[in-house]
């Protein structure tokens, strides 16, 4: 089953840029930019990252400190195509990326230079390894309307680069609605739509409404909390709007937290897919291992993983030729390994 899992073509749709260093090049990046990065070591970040409070704020806290250290172009060129070499490793070979332009800006880097470093780490990592890499730039929910009115201006020139919009970040008393103005904006310069709805937040499925009645999202990004909610899990199926779960893994969890839900969504009929969210922020680490993980825990049968993965495909913003092209790719794999 690993090898099958290792070896299978696979898409990803939910992966944060900011939230895929590991330890060693947050380390080399700090020395290198003389950031204010807290940490001197390795087992330092390793120690924070285990002792991290539980929850979204816990998990963001500790992530934005780790994101300090990306700080000139060439820092998020080389993290780029770090990752995209990982994505290879992984057989992934299609990746929807988010980044956060606004955690940037904020702290004084332009724009370009943030567009520029990740556009051309994945034009050389798409020439070394063969990945494709879509970029989603996403608004932190908790700054203003019109910084997020101002992301979309500065990200005109380079339209061409970015496929969609996103909504992340700290969720509590930010729900979407805040942001109806700049998503219609967005929708009317051509962007794909998506939003973070995420796990057991005080208000989960009536976000999840509003991403759907009032942003009009065509992909939610976890959305576990659906499942409470019959005429909502009716609604996303209808509408055949995927869903990006992330069924990440701290050190004190047995296994990855969410798959009861996870099961009940697929057996709902929900498009669900599996992501990684923030790779070396969780011990499920990158695609391959989280799969496995998850597949284990639940005993999902090969067929299931691949449907998954045809899931991610089919999920995915692709232009219709590449994308029946991965899914020719994966139901051949899935066939020459008995899997009809
Ligand atoms: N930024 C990185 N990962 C995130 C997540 N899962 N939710 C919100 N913001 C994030
Ligand atoms: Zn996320």
């Amino acid at each position: 089953m690993y090898e099958f899992i290792v070896n299978m073509p696979k898409a990803e749709l939910h992966l944060h840029l900011e939230g895929s260093i590991n330890s060693t090049t947050l380390i080399k990046l700090a020395k290198r930019n003389n950031s204010e990065f807290p940490y001197q070591t390795t087992e330092e970040i390793e120690n924070a990252l285990a002792n991290r409070p539980p929850g979204l704020q816990g998990f963001l806290d500790h992530h934005y400190e780790r994101v300090l250290v990306l700080q000139k172009q060439l820092d998020f060129f080389e993290t780029t195509y770090e990752l995209v070499k990982t994505c290879k490793v992984n057989n992934i070979k299609y990746l929807e990326l988010f980044f956060d332009p606004q955690f940037h800006t904020a702290r004084g880097i332009s724009f370009d230079d943030i567009i520029m470093g990740i556009d051309e780490g994945r034009k050389k990592g798409f020439l070394d390894f063969g990945v494709e890499v879509n970029l989603i730039m996403c608004i932190n929910r908790e700054r203003t309307i019109s910084s997020g009115f101002e992301m979309l201006e500065q990200a005109k020139p380079h339209k061409d680069k970015i496929i969609g919009l996103g909504l992340d970040s700290y969720e509590e008393n930010n729900p979407p609605h805040k942001y109806t103005d700049v998503y219609a904006q967005a929708k009317k310069e051509g962007y794909r739509l998506t939003a973070h709805c995420d796990v057991d937040m005080k208000n989960s499925t009536r976000n999840i409404w509003e991403c759907l009645e009032i942003l009009d999202v065509e992909r939610i990004d976890h959305g576990i909390n659906s499942i409470e909610d019959p005429k909502l899990v009716q609604e996303l199926v209808r509408r055949k709007i995927c869903l990006t779960t992330c069924p990440i893994k701290r050190p004190c969890d047995p296994q990855p937290q969410d798959i009861d839900r996870i099961r009940e969504m697929v057996n709902l009929g929900l498009c669900v897919t599996l992501n990684t969210d923030d790779p070396p922020e969780f011990e499920t680490g990158y695609l391959s291992n989280l799969l496995y993980l998850v597949q284990q825990a639940s005993h999902y049968s090969k067929n299931d993983m691949v449907q998954f993965m045809r899931n991610a495909f089919d999920g995915s913003w692709l232009q219709m030729d590449a994308k029946n092209k991965y899914i020719e790719a994966l139901l051949e794999y899935a066939e020459s390994h008995g899997v009809n």
